[in-house]
């Protein structure tokens, strides 16, 4: 099949590139400053229609990544453009697909977990699930995510095309050993030992294995669902118990556990929020475990092991077909 990504050279994007392509797939990302890769890399700007177009007549799927990164500082100017490449980009996807003459059968756009309220008290799924932006005790930076998130899938929602199915990838924290990815940062905070506890630990954290991750999109690719999917393993941990998880997979017995002001203090000088990591985030796959989707990796313990392994011998996953 062909499957165009648009904003497909990031984290996920090349996690899914890699995979698809390795599969026999035919990629084409499309970047606004497109780099060598094994799959064909087409040039987009984000904003406005043009010969990139064709990438998407004729597809089989679309899964639509692009976004300005939210790890940054939510003053003025970046929120404008963490909301407005979003919903750009998510609205010129769907004029793209509703200009194709043979246009793709599936649209598969990203959004995130974080739509869902900070909790502890009950997972959210996408049916009993409670929407964020309510909570009292959240501050507005984790509103301005919320109310993004909802956008987003309001943008997505938008476009009447008759011939694509559409599925909003309500997606946790995708776990690889990527470079640079939230796996490896967390990872060499446990290699120098800040790999404690961040705040009081309670915290839930929502993950998913990139294998996993993979093989949820061709489930999403080959069944009927459509409307909103939450990506997440189905036993998301309090940060206190996943931290100590990642330290027994890497053979560390203690961290240093950072409080809320350090954390506070830390962010602003590495130029990012402390919502990615002191938002509780309680997510469950309901839609995909109803729908008769298996994790491979349903546990931290096994995940983080297996990621691990992969660092120390720096080898790539198994191919998602191969192993569905
Ligand atoms: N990583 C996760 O675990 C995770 C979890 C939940 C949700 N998500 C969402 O999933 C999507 C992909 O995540 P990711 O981690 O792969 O993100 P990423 O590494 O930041 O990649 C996103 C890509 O979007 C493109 N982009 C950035 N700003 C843009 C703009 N103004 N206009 C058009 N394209 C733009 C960039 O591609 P070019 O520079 O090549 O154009 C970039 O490579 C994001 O929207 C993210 O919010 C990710």
């Amino acid at each position: 099949m062909k499957v165009v990504i648009p904003g497909g050279s990031g984290q996920v994007g090349t996690i899914l590139a890699r995979a698809f392509h390795r599969d026999g797939h035919r990629v084409a990302v499309l970047s606004r400053d497109p780099r060598p890769a094994p799959w064909r890399s087409t040039r987009w700007d984000g904003a406005t229609l043009g010969r990139w177009i064709e990438q998407v007549d004729g597809s089989d799927v679309v899964v639509n990544l692009a976004g300005r990164s939210v790890d940054c500082r939510y003053g003025a100017a970046n929120r404008r453009s963490i909301l407005e490449s979003r919903l750009d980009t998510t609205r010129l996807v769907g004029q793209a697909i509703a200009a194709a003459r043979r246009p793709p059968g599936v649209w598969l756009q990203a959004s995130t977990a974080t739509i869902y309220a900070h909790r502890y008290d009950a997972p959210n799924d996408e049916q009993d699930g409670i929407l964020g932006g309510e909570e009292p005790e959240a501050p507005a930076t984790w509103r301005f995510s919320t109310d993004v998130a909802k956008a987003w899938e309001a943008a997505a929602e938008e476009p009447h095309l008759p011939a694509t199915r559409k599925v909003l990838l309500r997606s946790a924290m995708t776990m690889s050993p990527d470079r640079g990815g939230v796996f490896d940062r967390l990872l060499n905070l446990v290699k120098v030992g800040l790999g404690g506890r961040a705040g009081n630990g309670r915290q839930y954290v929502s993950w998913i294995h990139e294998e996993d991750f993979v093989r949820a999109v061709y489930w999403l690719i080959g069944c009927q669902v459509s409307g909103p999917v939450n990506l997440s393993a189905p036993n998301p941990l309090p940060n206190a118990d996943f931290m100590r998880e990642l330290r027994k997979a890497w053979g560390i017995g203690w961290g240093l556990p950072a409080t809320e002001w350090m954390l506070t203090l830390g962010a602003f000088f590495l130029r990012t929020e402390t919502e990615l990591i002191l938002k509780s985030r309680r997510v469950v796959p309901r839609r995909l475990v109803e729908d008769g989707f298996r994790f491979r990796y349903p546990a931290w313990e096994e995940a983080a092991l297996e990621l691990c392994d992969r660092v120390r011998l720096g080898r790539q996953p198994r191919s998602a077909v191969r192993r569905a």
